[in-house]
């Protein structure tokens, strides 16, 4: 990744994990671990468990695991620089970059970061006292943004005159335009891309910030908004949420958030107590956002949209429409709800009007296929067969986007009812509007949440080398694994001597495993667990014995086989018996170990020659 490995490691072990964890969800010691309700996928009941010995965590729900780079990397959304970065801020770890290329490009994006940072410094302290600034004072007054309103969101000024900025913060013409402060005209010289707008920066979940939204003063032509240009480096606007980093927290707590069209509508919302607001930026609301917000554990999202806009699940606002949400709600197992806002009303006015309609609207959403459907039928005419036969049509046009029928049936039987049809007839046609809207979103399999969690005996030989190394020693090798997933963990874990690092150099799903081992001592005798690998690499042994008897001519190489299948069976069988389990294991055990190295060493598989005395 770029970062050098003695300065990540300084990281990890300058860093609590539990500390970590426990700023984002209530975390209670139990026994050596540690258990919490998961705040990476939102739940009721603690399924999340972090092991600080070993500096891992797995979560029996969501089945995400890692260490605590892995966390702060999906809790903040960050890559795995980002989050070492951050980590490495708090413990207060200067980092050193392995490639120069990386380190240049690093401290281009911080140098970028800051320009915008010091943009929004001098945008806001303009407005608070420019003179030039005086009007838009005014504007905001009048709508009720006093001064600490603005101090709290630091909006800002950007003067109408065109190259303030650009020499106030005195870049290169490269990171001028690559911050998206400003551009260079016809004639080679720099100017503000901001001008004569009210700006709302705009901060990336980590709170750096990467962009502004400008408002337009009241009465001037133009677009309404302008926002930081797509060309601007530091600008993602498919991924960044207005005042995500502002109520992470509560969105994490709550487990929902609630998303709005604008700018005002999130300011409105937090000044009505709501502080869970978020809203996109002069872009529909993306798959990447929905995820981000999954990421900081909401599992429920409030629409709150101008009424007209849900009403039409707005093309603009939802990018691919309804079938999409439903399609999200599936992907990122949450809840799509909407606030019954009055009609052409945003929340950023209902707010000043009326703030607790405003949080009795966000507090009774009604889910977001009920609220179409009660709208189309609102807004439709009842009074004569015609036109309650063209409400009923649209309105199970709605359903019909909806993937699950169990779903959709009760909401056939109400349409049916309010416009007052038989409801078989209009089953009959929901089902031909169905069959021929070509449905591909329609998922079948229900998750697999509880699949059983149940110890295999790999995984138990597995725990016991992560968890009791010194009892284990010796009596467990890699080639007692079968399954190749826990053989190559098993393997790290013995070159590396712990967990984290075996992690970092193995595949995912046996990181995985590691993570998942590692939460759980087990309880288990270790000659139990040595009896039932063993028992198991036996068996597969003997196997291998078979079919290497019953395919060679060589009657030596026959004899020897079934002499070493006697032997195999009389071992396992003492296996089975507790008072012998231990001799046997003993025999046993270096004879599997000494066979596994050999039929792997060579793949001819001169098995009878090499094999040690099974006598
Ligand atoms: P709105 O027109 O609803 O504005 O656009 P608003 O947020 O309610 O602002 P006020 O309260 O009237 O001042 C909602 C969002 O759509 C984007 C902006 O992100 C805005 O916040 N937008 C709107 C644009 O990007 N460009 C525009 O011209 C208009
Ligand atoms: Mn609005």
């Amino acid at each position: 990744m770029g970062i050098m490995a003695d300065d990540i490691a300084r990281v990890r072990a300058a860093t609590d994990i539990v500390a970590i964890i426990g700023e984002h969800t209530e975390i209670k010691r139990s026994g050596r671990q540690w258990m919490a309700r998961c705040p990476l996928h939102g739940e009721r009941t603690p399924s999340l468990s972090v092991s600080p010995d070993k500096g891992v965590y797995y979560c029996f729900g969501c089945q995400r695991s890692g260490d605590v780079i892995t966390f702060v990397q999906e809790i903040e959304g960050l890559d795995f620089g980002g989050a070492v970065e951050m980590l490495a801020g708090r413990a207060g770890i200067h980092l050193h970059y392995t490639s120069r290329d990386e380190s240049a490009a690093r401290s281009r994006r911080r140098r970028l970061l800051e320009a915008v940072a010091r943009a929004r410094d001098f945008y806001h302290q303009r407005l608070l006292d420019g003179r030039d600034a005086g009007p838009a004072r005014n504007y905001l007054r009048s709508r009720g943004y006093d001064s600490d309103l603005v101090r709290r969101w630091k909006i800002g000024w950007a003067p109408a005159h065109g190259e303030i900025l650009a020499h106030h913060v005195g870049l290169s013409d490269d990171d001028l335009r690559d911050s998206g402060l400003g551009r260079i005209n016809d004639r080679g010289s720099q100017y503000d891309f901001f001008r004569g707008r009210i700006l709302f920066p705009i901060n990336d979940e980590r709170g750096d910030t990467v962009g502004f939204g400008g408002r337009v003063m009241p009465g001037v032509d133009g677009p309404k908004y302008m926002n930081t240009s797509t060309e601007a480096k530091t600008y993602n606007k498919s991924r960044v949420l207005y005042g995500l980093h502002e109520h992470r927290k509560e969105i994490v707590k709550a487990g929902r958030a609630v998303v709005c069209e604008g700018y005002t509508d999130v300011i409105g919302c937090a000044e009505a107590g709501i502080e869970l607001a978020v809203a996109t930026c002069g872009t529909a609301l993306t798959a990447e956002h929905v995820r981000l917000l999954k990421r900081f554990s909401a599992s429920r999202l409030v629409l709150a949209f101008d009424a007209d806009a849900a009403g039409a699940a707005a093309a603009s606002r939802l990018a691919a429409g309804a079938r999409q949400l439903y399609a999200w709600e599936q992907e990122f197992e949450m809840e799509i709800w909407v606030a019954k806002l009055p009609s052409g009303q945003d929340p950023g006015e209902l707010a000043r009007t009326e703030p607790d309609a405003l949080r009795a609207a966000v507090e009774n959403p009604e889910r977001f296929l009920q609220f179409r459907v009660d709208r189309v039928l609102a807004d439709g005419d009842l009074s004569t067969y015609e036109s309650r036969a063209k409400s009923a049509e649209r309105a199970v046009d709605v359903v019909s986007e909806h993937p699950n029928p169990l779903v959709r049936d009760p909401q056939i039987v109400n349409i049916a009812e309010r416009c007052q049809f038989d409801i078989d007839l209009l089953r009959v046609y929901a089902n031909s509007i169905r069959s021929r809207a070509e449905d591909r979103t329609v998922h079948t399999g229900e998750d697999t949440r509880d699949e059983d969690i149940r110890l295999t005996p790999e995984d138990e030989a597995l725990q016991l080398a992560i968890h009791r190394p010194g009892e284990a020693a010796g009596r467990l090798h890699a080639t007692l694994f079968g399954d190749p997933v826990r053989r190559e963990a098993f393997q790290a874990l013995q070159d590396e001597g712990e967990v984290v690092a075996a992690s970092d150099r193995v595949s995912p799903q046996a990181a995985q495993t590691l993570h998942r081992l590692a939460v759980d001592d087990g309880t288990a005798a270790v000659d139990d667990v040595l009896a039932r690998i063993a028992g198991i690499a036996a068996r597969r042994a003997m196997n291998e014995l078979r079919r290497q008897a019953a395919s060679s001519h060589d009657p030596a190489m026959r004899q020897h086989c079934s002499v070493s299948l006697a032997w195999l069976k009389s071992q396992t069988e003492r296996l089975e018996e507790r008072p012998t389990r231990t001799q046997a294991l003993a025999d046993l055990l270096p004879w599997l170990i000494e066979h596994g190295r050999r039929s792997e060493g060579s793949v001819s598989g001169s098995l009878v020659a090499s094999q040690a005395d099974p006598g």
